[in-house]
Parts: structure tokens; C-alpha cells; sequence
């Protein structure tokens, strides 16, 4: 075959028409859970403004140092989101979801897009699926969003997967800890990675997230920031665990668990596959609850948590599970002449109308073609006509799986086909 002339950018991917099944099956089972757990979507703009993504995930972080896709029109800045929980927060301050009263339990399914190096689960413009729980501190909100992220897995039958969980305190633990790691660290500096050494100033807990050899025998024995904890992060993580507990979810505690952006505090998790191969992470989340604030608006603790739909379907293929109904209509008209085409034309609407997908033959094929059309299409009926079926109002009404044919008039077929 031909070379493309033109071709998707590097790390982006078309999916195509036999891969929306699978993508629409996912979907519609996360609307469906969502609507379950109360859960309300929402929908921004694929564009934000580069400063709410810097301010709101953090400067050094790598998706904003490395990862944005970003472009200036004008005096305006955009990106493209990397991610969608700085983008919800500010839709929430903007809008004053606030005052909808209550917490605000919203969900969303959407592309993202970092340029990363592209591999087996990581590409440029990727979908995920998650949840912000805005304005609740308690840890039933930390509980039901890790609940609905777990549920989605487990209905899909993705069993084999390992839920870790750690707490990176409130800021006061943090600095704390964040002192006592930096005094562990300080008489082997010289053998950290650079990148590493960058982080030890500004943003030491990054390291222990470091894929570098050189830091790895540094981070396996670093003091744990669990033992940093103040009363109230100590209590917060107590309740999480104590609530996973109560719901039968099995957790690991992971005290060198840090996450990718700046906001988070309290509680961090992520959800890991061993089926997925290096890039091992389906989700992860956690609380911020200073984000909102960060951003304008007026402290709000908030819960969250974001899963990749690509590395998702992967594990379904590894595990042999499948999504989606296999292509498929239910009537396929097969014309003889232009009597009879005309016939047809008029005819699909009605069948549409009774609740039955159907569709023929656009190409002006001949019979013999229009059958195996049908068949490739996997129909499972075809109405065959030609200027005798139209002279006597009976129709040959195929049943393809079962290669059974009837003469019927179109209200007799409308009729078997039932509604
Ligand atoms: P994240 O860990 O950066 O968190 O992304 C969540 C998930 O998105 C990852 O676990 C992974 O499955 C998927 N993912 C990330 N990058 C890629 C990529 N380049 N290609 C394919 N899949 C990818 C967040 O995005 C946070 N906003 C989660 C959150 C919500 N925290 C609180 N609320």
C-alpha cells in the first residue's frame, strides 16, 4: 500500500471504527457507574489559559516543564489540558458551582494531551476518565472516589490489580518531613542523578518518584513520610483506611508514594497493573485541598482521581476480556433496479422509525455483491426486492443467520421484527 502523504502527529492515534465500539462500551459503563455513586458530568474547554495549568500542577513538575503542548495567539496563552483536575477547579471558582450547595461530585471522560516519549500505554493525546469531589473534607469523599474508580475493573473484570495508598500530609507534615528527607539525602548529594540534585531544594519528595539507578539505593532506605504526620493528616489517613476497610477494598501502603503534580495533599493513591508492562499505572489521585484556593477561590478541600482509558483497554486485551458489540444491523435492504432502489430509499426511514437499524447498498452493486455486503455486515435480516416483489407487495424476507427465507408485505415484516 501507498504511503500516507499526511499522517497523525507522533503519540497521537486515530481510533477507528472498530475500536469506538470497544471506547463507546467503556464510556456508556462510566456513565452508567457515575450516575449509580450520584456523580454529575462535566465538560470544559480542551484549551486552557497556560497560567491556571503552571499555577495550578506546578512549575517544576515534569508535564509543565517538559510535557505542554502550549501556543500564544495574540496576547493570550493556550494549552492544551495535560490533565483535568486544575481545569475543574477553575470552572468551579468561575462558575460558583459553590453555590449549587453541597458538595460538588463531577465526573468527565475526555483527551488529554502531554508530549511525552511515546511507548506501549503512553501517548500524546490520550483519553482518561475521573472524578473531582469538591468542598467535603471528610474521608468518606477520599472512600467513594476511590470506590468508583475500583468499580469500573471490577465490572469490566480487570481483578489483578494493586490499590497503594500513602498520605503526604498537610503542609506543616510536609515541611517537616520534606526537612528530615533533605538531612537524609544531604551526605550523599554528589551521588544523586542531576535531576535529582535539581529537586533537592525545591521540591524534594519528587526524588523519591526518581526512575534513576543512581537514586535508587537512597530512596530504599529514606525516612517514610508517614511518620511525619501531624494529628489531624494522622486521623485523615486513619479514616481512609478504616472506610477502604469497611468496603472491602484491599489497599497497600506505600509510604514512598509521591504523585506527578504539586497540589496534592493528604491522601495520594494510584491504582497499578501488572498487565500493562513499564507503564504499569491505570489511575491515580488524591486530595488537594489548597488547590482552589491556589487558583482564587475560597478554601475548598476537594478529592480526585484520573484513569487512563488507552492503558485500560490494554489490560482488557491482555486479559482476554472484550467490550463492545461486534459490528452489526438489523435489516439490510437488497435491490434489484431502480423500482426497487427507490422502494428501499423510502423504506429504511420507516424501519428506523420502529427502532431497527438498517441500512443498503450506496455502491449501485449488483445482488450477488449486495448479499455479501449484508453479510459483511453482519445483518441479521435482509428484505430482497426487485419488480416482482414490488408488483405483488411481498418481499423476501431473509433471516441471514438462519438462511431462512418468507414472502412477506413490509407490514408483515415490520410485524416479525417486532419493536
Ligand atoms: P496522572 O497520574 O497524571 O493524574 O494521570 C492519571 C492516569 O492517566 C495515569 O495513571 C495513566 O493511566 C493515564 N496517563 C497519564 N499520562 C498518560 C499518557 N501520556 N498516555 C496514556 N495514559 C496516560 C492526573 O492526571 C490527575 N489529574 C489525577 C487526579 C484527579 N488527581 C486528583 N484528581
Amino acid at each position: 500500500m501507498a504511503q500516507a502523504k499526511y499522517t497523525t502527529h507522533l503519540g497521537m492515534v486515530d481510533i477507528l471504527p472498530d475500536e469506538t465500539r470497544k471506547w463507546q462500551a467503556l464510556e456508556n459503563l462510566i456513565r452508567t457507574e457515575a450516575e449509580k455513586f450520584n456523580f454529575e458530568e462535566i465538560r470544559t474547554p480542551i484549551m486552557e489559559q497556560t497560567e491556571l495549568i503552571v499555577r495550578g500542577l506546578g512549575q517544576l513538575t515534569d508535564i509543565v516543564s517538559k510535557e505542554i503542548f502550549a501556543f500564544s495567539r495574540g496576547d493570550d496563552n493556550y494549552v492544551l489540558r495535560p490533565e483535568l483536575t486544575a481545569p475543574v477547579v477553575r470552572s468551579y471558582v468561575e462558575n460558583h458551582l459553590d453555590q449549587r450547595g453541597g458538595s460538588q461530585k463531577l465526573y468527565y471522560i475526555g483527551p488529554m494531551f502531554r508530549a511525552e516519549r511515546p511507548q506501549k500505554g503512553r501517548q500524546r493525546q490520550f483519553h482518561q476518565f475521573g472524578v473531582e469531589v469538591l468542598g467535603s473534607d471528610d474521608a468518606v469523599a477520599d472512600v467513594e472516589v476511590i470506590s468508583f474508580m475500583i468499580q469500573i475493573y471490577n465490572k469490566l473484570g480487570i481483578k489483578n490489580t494493586t490499590l497503594k495508598i500513602n498520605s503526604i500530609g498537610d503542609p506543616e507534615s510536609r515541611d517537616k518531613y520534606k526537612e528530615a528527607l533533605k538531612a537524609y539525602l544531604k551526605p550523599n548529594f554528589d551521588k544523586l542523578s542531576e535531576l535529582s540534585k535539581k529537586r533537592y531544594e525545591k521540591n524534594p519528595l519528587r526524588i523519591l518518584d526518581s526512575k534513576e539507578e543512581e537514586d535508587k539505593p537512597f530512596i530504599e532506605s529514606a525516612p517514610v513520610i508517614t511518620d511525619y504526620l501531624n494529628e489531624a493528616s494522622k486521623s485523615h489517613y486513619s479514616k481512609v483506611k478504616e472506610y477502604l476497610t469497611d468496603v472491602g477494598i484491599l489497599f497497600e501502603e506505600d509510604p514512598y508514594l509521591v504523585r506527578g503534580m504539586d497540589y496534592y495533599t493528604q491522601t495520594a493513591f494510584e491504582l497499578i497493573s501488572p498487565d500493562l508492562g513499564a507503564q504499569d499505572a491505570l489511575a491515580g489521585g488524591g486530595r488537594y485541598d489548597l488547590l482552589v484556593e491556589e487558583i482564587g477561590g475560597q478554601p475548598t478541600p476537594a478529592v480526585g482521581f484520573a484513569a487512563g482509558m488507552e492503558r485500560l483497554l490494554i489490560a482488557c486485551d491482555e486479559l482476554g476480556i472484550t467490550l463492545g458489540d461486534e459490528k452489526s444491523v438489523d435489516v439490510y435492504i437488497v435491490t434489484l433496479g431502480d423500482a426497487a432502489r427507490r422502494w428501499g430509499v423510502s423504506k429504511l426511514p420507516e424501519l428506523r422509525a420502529n427502532g431497527h437499524s438498517a441500512t443498503m447498498d450506496y455502491m449501485g452493486r449488483s445482488m450477488k455483491a449486495q448479499m455479501k455486503d449484508a453479510n459483511r455486515e453482519n445483518a441479521s435480516y435482509a428484505i430482497i426486492v426487485g419488480d416482482n416483489e414490488l408488483n405483488e407487495g411481498k418481499f423476501t424476507f431473509r433471516n441471514m443467520k438462519e438462511s431462512e427465507e418468507s414472502s412477506l408485505s413490509f407490514d408483515e415484516i415490520l410485524g416479525k421484527l417486532g419493536n
